[in-house]
């Protein structure tokens, strides 16, 4: 068992990260309810491995709410579903909730948990390794409107993350390098050693150790910069660029993960062009990629990527906040107009 601890005063909270700890139960003993009422949300796909585990562990009344899976969930039609289920289940501030999956289900969870009675506890406990190293330490949470995702949120610390990295077990194969990409990441702003691992090695013995060394950086940036106003915008490392080419392709062609890894490597060949990235370092991030079962081409063209970059929330009045390496396990972040990012 790991344990991290994310310092921010009152609203501080444990990464408890312990391979088994689901099907043991030991979930139990991190989770606390004066009120007695446990809500857990989760979609189709792992309640059909986990969510029996869960509930059973639980003290007190459970209920628990079943969602379809995927990022169509992340509605306001589903938001209010889940107020529903909550206001019917007699939810109470003293009561638990918990996000059971993916960063759909975290994030959907959170923001009902921070708005349903003006604010519910929740504990997050995430299945995906997205979610793993990602989405669950934060306290970001959002629904999508129909003009972009993430539109709606709130910033809404979680009680605890509780990460049985057994879970990746279930995982397919193409949602697991999805999670590979975020991986990558921190490999390349803030751990270099993390970098050269997943450059070397075979990883599937060693997620536990991945997945804390992940939430240890994230914990780190998100202490620095709670309310991303400034640090915390190195983790858009790729981002920018990713989420131009997922907005391009309607989010249909790429997934998260790999719109991203597409962002990485191409933003370090212009990082690369302005002189900031030492020459050789996209190349390297290519290499890793491709273990990975990731993409790096870019296969749309500059100006329908401008385009595409419109709604973006990092984009300022003349250009756009631009996160780039001068090494790798080091980002900067420099505002540049979008033609130079986009050649
Ligand atoms: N809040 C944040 O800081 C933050 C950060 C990054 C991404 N996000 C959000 O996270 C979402 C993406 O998260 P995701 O990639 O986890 O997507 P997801 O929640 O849709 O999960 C991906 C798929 O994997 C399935 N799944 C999850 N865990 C499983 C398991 N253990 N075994 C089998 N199947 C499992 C899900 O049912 C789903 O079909 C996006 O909405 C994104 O905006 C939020």
């Amino acid at each position: 068992m790991r344990r991290l601890h994310v310092d921010l005063g009152e609203r501080g909270y444990d990464i408890i990260i312990d391979r088994g700890m689901i099907a043991r139960g030991g979930i139990a003993e991190y989770l606390s309810s004066p009120g007695g009422k446990t809500a857990v949300i989760t979609d189709e796909n792992v309640d059909k491995y986990y969510g029996n585990a869960v509930t059973s562990a639980l003290r007190g009344t459970a209920a628990k709410l079943v969602l379809p899976a995927g990022e169509a969930t992340k509605s306001f039609e589903t938001l209010q579903t889940v107020y529903e289920f909550l206001f019917d289940f007699q939810i109470t501030r003293s009561d638990l909730i918990i996000a059971l999956g993916g960063g759909v289900i975290g994030d959907l969870t959170g923001f009902a948990a921070a708005t349903a009675l003006r604010g519910v506890p929740y504990v997050q406990i995430p299945t995906s390794l997205l979610a793993q190293t990602d989405s669950s330490v934060g306290g970001k949470t959002a629904v999508n409107t129909a003009r972009g995702k993430n539109l709606v949120g709130a910033f809404y610390q979680p009680r605890a993350a509780l990460i049985d990295t057994d879970c990746l077990k279930t995982l397919d194969d193409r949602t697991f390098a999805d999670g590979m990409a975020e991986v990558i990441k921190y490999g390349c702003i803030r751990d270099e050693k993390l970098f050269d691992d997943l450059a070397r090695g075979e990883i599937a013995e060693h997620m536990d150790d991945i997945v804390t060394r992940c939430c240890d950086v994230k914990r780190a940036v998100v202490e620095g910069d709670e309310f991303d106003t400034g640090e915390r915008m190195i983790l858009n490392f790729g981002h920018t660029l990713g989420h131009a080419v997922e907005n391009y392709y309607n989010y249909q062609k790429y997934t998260h993960g790999e719109a991203v890894a597409v962002g990485m490597y191409n933003i370090s060949l212009a990082g690369e062009r302005i002189g900031v990235t030492p020459r050789g370092t996209a190349e390297k991030i290519k290499r890793v990629l491709t273990k990975y079962r990731l993409p790096y081409a870019l296969d749309v063209d500059a100006a329908a990527l401008r385009g595409a970059m419109a709604l973006d929330k990092k984009s300022t009045g003349g250009g756009v906040n631009i996160i780039l390496l001068d090494r790798i396990g080091h980002a900067v972040i420099r505002n540049m107009p979008k033609n130079e990012v986009f050649q």
